[in-house]
């Protein structure tokens, strides 16, 4: 067990110092747990095979699911990547720094164990300053998964990253919660049209503006689990953002949902379980029994995002056995959402209609 220092450092202008240590962590093959405007990610030198393999192992990830390349220089993608399609020019412009990854070609210099031996690779350019700085001082471009342990939750919050990770990595840079909550959205632009792979924080409605056409992965919005070609999207077929606590969603209509979350409360209840409800601000008051949580109101689904991770982790560590979700609207970022609270149940959905 190494010992995890964590160096807290503001988000907008990090003291440089801070970053100078943190990026010798990365020069010299260590893990670093930084924030992004996403999630915390935990980083390693993506040309270094020997620490990349100690982030796989610290996450205890299956060495088939390669993480997402940062950058922070357009021009670091030309030598990271084979082949540079027409339409990837545009969205670098439009969305970079931001929540979008994207997948390449992948060129020689990448080592094998970077992109699980994969022909390809994903890229992103994060929007955070100390993501940013982090990047620019240790030169490299950094591997960066989600900083928790593999299924797990991603982390908001640097304590979140050391309830998985702590003395297993080397420093986590704290400026406090991200901003967006949820991971960014991977669009795959090694076939046409493009797809999403997973969505995330560049909602698919604001996509289809930019690109003459982009499609949904059928898994990425699939209400059961679904068979998935592995080379194509590894990360789709892994166990994924599950709290401890079994996980149940309810989609309908309002009032069906809310007697049926009643109902479920109390059996659960009377069976010993203790149960939390994932609800809404309009909705808070309608559960009688239960732990209840708002993930925020209806309409403004980026607070959604926001608040779910971290209220999951927040379910578990209050001994929750069953969590009991409203399902939320699948638009904007409703429907990355949606995609994460589906795996995190195990596709374990009951529809109820409204009488
Ligand atoms: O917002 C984010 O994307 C965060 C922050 C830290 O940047 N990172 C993140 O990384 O969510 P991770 O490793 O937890 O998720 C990366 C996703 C996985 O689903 C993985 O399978 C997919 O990207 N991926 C990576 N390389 C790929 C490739 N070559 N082809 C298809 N999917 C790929
Ligand atoms: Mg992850």
């Amino acid at each position: 067990m190494k010992k995890t220092t964590v160096s807290k450092v503001n988000s907008r202008n990090p003291d440089s110092e801070k970053i100078r240590v943190a990026a010798d962590i990365i020069k010299n093959g260590g893990l670093v747990a930084f924030p992004t405007e996403t999630v915390y990610g935990l980083g390693a030198d993506a040309l270094n095979p020997k620490a990349v393999l100690n982030l796989f192992k610290a996450k205890k990830r299956p060495l088939d699911n390669p993480p997402i390349i940062h950058i922070e220089d357009n021009e670091d993608v030309y030598s990271l990547v084979r082949k540079i399609p027409p339409e990837a020019e545009k969205l670098i412009e439009c969305f970079w720094p931001g929540p979008l990854t994207l997948i390449f070609k992948r060129s020689k210099i990448v080592p094998d164990v970077t992109v699980a031996s994969l022909d390809t690779i994903a890229i992103r350019m994060p929007r955070h300053n100390v993501a940013l700085a982090l990047i620019r001082e240790s030169g490299k471009p950094i591997a960066a998964p989600s900083a928790n342990l593999a299924g797990k939750p991603s982390p908001t919050t640097a304590k979140h990253v050391l309830v998985d990770l702590n003395g297993k990595i080397d420093v986590v840079l704290d400026a406090g919660q991200c901003d967006i909550g949820v991971e960014s959205t991977v669009l795959d632009l090694t076939i046409d049209p493009p797809q999403i792979l997973r969505p995330g924080g560049t909602p698919y409605e604001v996509l289809k503006k930019t690109l003459a056409e982009v499609q949904l992965h059928p898994a990425a919005v699939a209400d059961k689990e679904i068979a998935v070609e592995k080379t194509r999207s590894p990360g789709l077929k892994h166990k994924h953002y599950a709290p401890n606590a079994d996980l149940v969603i309810v989609e309908g209509k309002m009032s069906g949902v809310i007697e049926k979350i009643n109902e479920l409360t109390k059996s659960h209840m009377q069976k010993g379980f203790k149960v939390g409800i994932l609800a809404t601000d309009c909705t808070v008051d309608c559960y009688q029994a239960g732990i209840v949580r708002s993930l925020g109101n209806r309409r403004r689904l980026e607070t959604a995002a926001k608040n779910l991770f971290r209220l999951l982790r927040e379910f578990d560590s209050n001994g929750i056995d069953v969590i009991i979700a409203e399902a939320l609207p699948k638009e904007g970022l409703g429907l990355a959402v949606m995609n994460r609270v589906r795996k995190a149940s195990d596709y374990n959905i009951i529809k109820v209609n409204d009488h």
